[in-house]
């Protein structure tokens, strides 16, 4: 195993007091990440699991944790999915516009 993606899928109630991953899309996030995985022929080398509340819970997007390397980003989109994949998952670079800048 190469890379092993924590997204989080947890949702809280519409209108609550706190956002919630889900409730930003990040089923969508995990989909389209393990779509491409696929596509492109990873399975053996990056796991992919959907993750609980991360204990960040953003207001857009969705966070997701990378191990080992211990990578966080934040307000993760479907949009941003094909840069992840190439740089990350693929090529083992950090894509620092989405790293959540308080977990550094
Ligand atoms: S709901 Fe996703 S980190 Fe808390």
């Amino acid at each position: 195993m190469k890379h092993h993606f924590f997204v989080c899928t947890n949702r809280r109630p519409a209108h609550g007091p706190k956002p919630s991953c889900a409730g930003n899309g990040s089923e969508e996030v995990l989909f389209a990440l393990r779509d491409e995985r696929e596509r492109r022929g990873l399975s053996v080398d990056i796991y992919i699991t959907a993750a609980g509340c991360l204990g960040r819970c953003p207001t857009a997007g969705a966070s997701i944790v990378v191990y080992p390397e211990g990578v966080w980003y934040t307000g993760v989109t479907v949009a941003d999915v094909p840069e992840l994949v190439e740089q990350h998952m693929v090529n083992g670079r950090v894509v620092e516009r989405l790293r959540d800048s308080q977990l550094r």
